[in-house]
């Protein structure tokens, strides 16, 4: 199936980015979500995006200017129903993400492909929210995303084949590399990634070190790019949150056990850069 149009359920910082690299890279894309001042911040995270782009000379005006003609933006989930396939990227949580399935299922003609950026969840339990579980897969987007190479490619018991297929293409032809993982908790990259966070926050917790220094140290004695606690903050510790939770109820070990501190900080709504609040102030 030649993917065309895009929907992208979801205007927030993978949302965003999912239909920015898409419509750079000649898809039309209509970014559905709630609320008109959501759909706004996202026009203008894309545009800032194409500018930093621009600056180092990775895009011309001409393309951010092409790109942002082939976005559209809609409050009304039925504007979906023409599009070859739709990418779901709302709040990591089971249950708003089966009612998004449902209703899309419903409203999106019968031959589009369904597709989640979801970090953790079971596609195979999105899948059997709607009457269409083989065309139904796992597309999972790293923020951010005109940055971050990688797609991991997950398929439910059901996705089929020919499903499947056209995910890696249409991951390929968005420039980025296409990794196949199980429909297992957290599949590849957030089975290991987050329980390093987690982990980051129980030495936080246990006052092995502060926050900065713990940070530094991974930084200068790993090689990467961004602390953990920096790389919560910029994930959203909501987001961190709950994965760690998808990871400790699916595969049921305590080492998956979220950090108190993590817990308490989302309770206080200290959700990370999104909130102006994380391990560090915005
Ligand atoms: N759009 C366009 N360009 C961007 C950008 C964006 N959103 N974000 C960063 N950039 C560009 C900047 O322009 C800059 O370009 P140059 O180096 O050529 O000047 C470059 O990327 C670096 O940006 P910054 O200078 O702002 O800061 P940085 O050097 O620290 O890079 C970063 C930012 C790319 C995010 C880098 O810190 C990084 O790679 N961090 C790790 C991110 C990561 O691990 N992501 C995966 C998390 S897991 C996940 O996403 C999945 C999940 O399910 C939670």
């Amino acid at each position: 199936m030649q993917i065309q149009k895009l929907g992208v359920v979801g205007a927030g910082q993978m949302g965003n980015g999912i239909a920015q690299v898409a419509a750079a890279n000649g898809l039309q894309v209509l970014i559905y979500d709630i609320t008109q001042p959501a759909l706004d911040k996202a026009m203008q995270t894309i545009t800032s995006s194409c500018d930093r782009l621009i600056k180092k000379s990775a895009i011309t005006e001409a393309q951010k200017t092409e790109i942002l003609s082939r976005i559209k933006t809609t409050t009304s989930m039925q504007d979906l129903a023409p599009v070859n396939m739709v990418v779901e990227a709302a709040t990591e949580n089971l249950q708003i993400k089966l009612e998004i399935f449902k209703k899309l299922d419903e409203i999106v003609n019968k031959d589009a492909l369904l597709c989640t950026n979801t970090s953790s969840i079971s596609i195979t339990k999105i899948a059997a929210a709607t009457a269409r579980p083989d065309k139904v897969a796992g597309m999972h987007f790293m923020n951010p995303v005109p940055i971050m190479q990688l797609v991991e490619g997950i398929r439910g018991l059901q996705t089929s084949d020919e499903t499947f297929k056209a995910v890696r293409i249409l991951a390929e032809k968005m420039g980025k590399t296409f990794i196949e993982g199980r429909d297992m908790p957290g599949f590849i990259v957030n089975r290991i990634l987050m329980p390093m966070i987690n982990e980051a926050c129980y030495a936080l917790y246990e006052g092995i070190a502060e926050v900065e220094g713990i940070d530094q140290a991974m930084k200068l004695g790993t090689n990467q790019p961004m602390g953990p606690l920096t790389l919560a903050d910029f994930i959203g510790l909501d987001t961190c949150l709950a994965i760690m939770q998808v990871l400790h109820d699916g595969l049921g070990d305590t080492k998956y056990r979220p950090c108190p501190l993590l817990v308490k900080y989302v309770e206080a709504g200290w959700l990370g850069r999104k909130s102006g609040r994380g391990f560090y102030k915005y």
